[in-house]
């Protein structure tokens, strides 16, 4: 089976949509396998737009069969929220989604518990306040956790609720301390309202770790979707302003329970530079007039929050690591336009850390924040590039700076985006 996995190689909002949307008609299944609704994607579709975070980008492709793999936390109104708004639109998705019965289900106490853990001062992150980290604290605590097959038995949910609550109502309480008064959940109240969900999402559930290995035996073509970006995942990424799952495609294998012996393609994609939404530290961040400019050329603002986005120079001592912890095959260099009409580029080659120059990237945040970037200049250019479709129509320094990206990270650039639509692509 020649799966594929188009995965971000930085802190997210690569524009990896754009990329599935690319190739999404080579798939026969789309699949997401890690986060929830704290993803962000607008999809443009006969003139129509529609602002999607939990469901798979592919999903606007009548002839694919989208997938939210057991790795996915779900947020049940969010689900029907969006598959409505694709009804309205026109895109109907009744026979084309399944949702895992084995992912994990957010509930009202999952995104109270995130708001009073993010309101104190210390200690934040700069989370997207959906409830992805402590819906995924409970699936891996085990005793709290419920998943989306349990929603479809509204005694046994009630049981569960009636036994979780009250601890939820005491864990509030002292999340919020004195300075905060917790809103009061109420077991029966959720049951109610979640049985009505479940209602809903009953036609999309299915054992998709089945259906999908029944995919790979008929030889179907599945392409995987990552959410976030590696630099966030929970293992690999900038520990502790990370998401709470796995974002590279070793979330695949225990996201969807699709051995990684299949994946044949990893397609990494990165922007001609750098952002970042949260806390963390972030070594070639420019708090400065050109950061300002980018920010609002490149339009960086949160899809999920709307926060501005923290912008950088390009990384590339970060995305060879990331890179490699990917697998990746070859990079997708986005939003190169943006960069137009800037004097000159900054590429980071390496880091200066306590005196020392590396190349390795350390991934521990206390370590990172002491990281000095070294940096590379290269001339910029001037040309409006959005209407470039070849490499050997690119201005002199625009060709430049994507040969050195693909030097340094030491991988082939298979597709350079010169706008947001879809033509706006130049593909080696
Ligand atoms: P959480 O995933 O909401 O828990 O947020 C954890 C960190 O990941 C925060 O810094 C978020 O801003 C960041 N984050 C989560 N999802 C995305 C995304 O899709 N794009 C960019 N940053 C994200």
């Amino acid at each position: 089976m020649p799966a594929t996995c188009v995965v971000g190689l930085q802190w997210g909002d690569e524009a990896k949509g754009k990329i599935v949307d690319l190739i999404g008609d080579q798939f026969d299944h789309v699949v997401r396998f890690n986060g929830g609704a704290n993803a962000g994607h607008t999809v443009v579709v006969n003139g129509k737009t529609f602002k999607l975070s939990l469901l798979p980008t592919g999903v606007i492709r009548p002839n694919v069969l989208s997938v939210i793999g057991n790795g996915v936390v779900v947020y049940p109104p969010r689900f029907m929220e969006e598959v409505e708004s694709l009804r309205a639109g026109g895109v109907d998705v009744s026979r084309s989604l399944v949702l895992s019965d084995h992912a994990h289900v957010i509930f009202p106490y999952h995104m109270e518990e995130e708001r009073l853990a993010e309101s104190g001062g210390s200690g934040k992150i700069g989370t997207t306040g959906r409830g992805i980290g402590p819906c995924y604290q409970d699936k891996v605590g085990r005793r709290f956790g419920i998943r989306v097959g349990e929603l479809l038995h509204p005694n046994h949910l009630r049981d569960r609720l009636n036994a979780i609550v009250p601890v939820k109502n005491r864990i509030l309480k002292a999340f919020a301390g004195d300075a905060e008064t917790p809103k009061t959940m109420d077991a029966s109240r959720i049951a109610d309202e979640y049985h009505v969900y479940a209602e809903q999402l009953r036609p999309y559930v299915t054992d998709t770790t089945r259906l999908l290995h029944e995919a790979v035996a008929a030889g179907k073509r599945v392409l995987f979707e990552a959410a976030q970006g590696s630099l966030l995942d929970i293992d690999h990424g900038t520990y502790p302003f990370v998401t709470s799952s796995n974002s590279l495609p070793c979330g695949i294998w225990s996201g969807t329970g699709v051995p990684g012996k299949h994946l044949q393609r990893t397609i990494g994609v990165v922007k001609a530079y750098t952002t970042r939404v949260g806390q963390g530290p972030f070594p070639t961040e420019l708090d400065n007039e050109t950061g300002e400019r980018i920010r609002r050329i490149g339009r960086e603002y949160g899809t999920v929050t709307g926060r501005p986005r923290r912008v950088g120079w390009f990384d590339a001592v970060a995305v060879k690591y990331t890179a490699a912890l990917a697998g990746a095959d070859e990079i997708t260099v986005m939003l190169l336009d943006v960069l137009s009409g800037l004097p000159e580029l900054k590429l980071c080659t390496a880091y200066d850390l306590d005196g020392q120059r590396t190349q390795h990237f350390p991934s521990d945040s206390f370590q990172l924040e002491r990281c000095i970037p070294h940096l590379e200049t290269i001339p910029g250019w001037s040309e409006d590039i959005t209407g470039v479709r070849k490499l050997s129509g690119l201005p002199t320094g625009a060709r430049r700076y994507i040969d050195r990206i693909a030097e340094l990270v030491g991988l082939k650039v298979s597709v350079v985006s010169v706008g947001p639509d879809r033509e706006q692509s130049i593909l080696d």
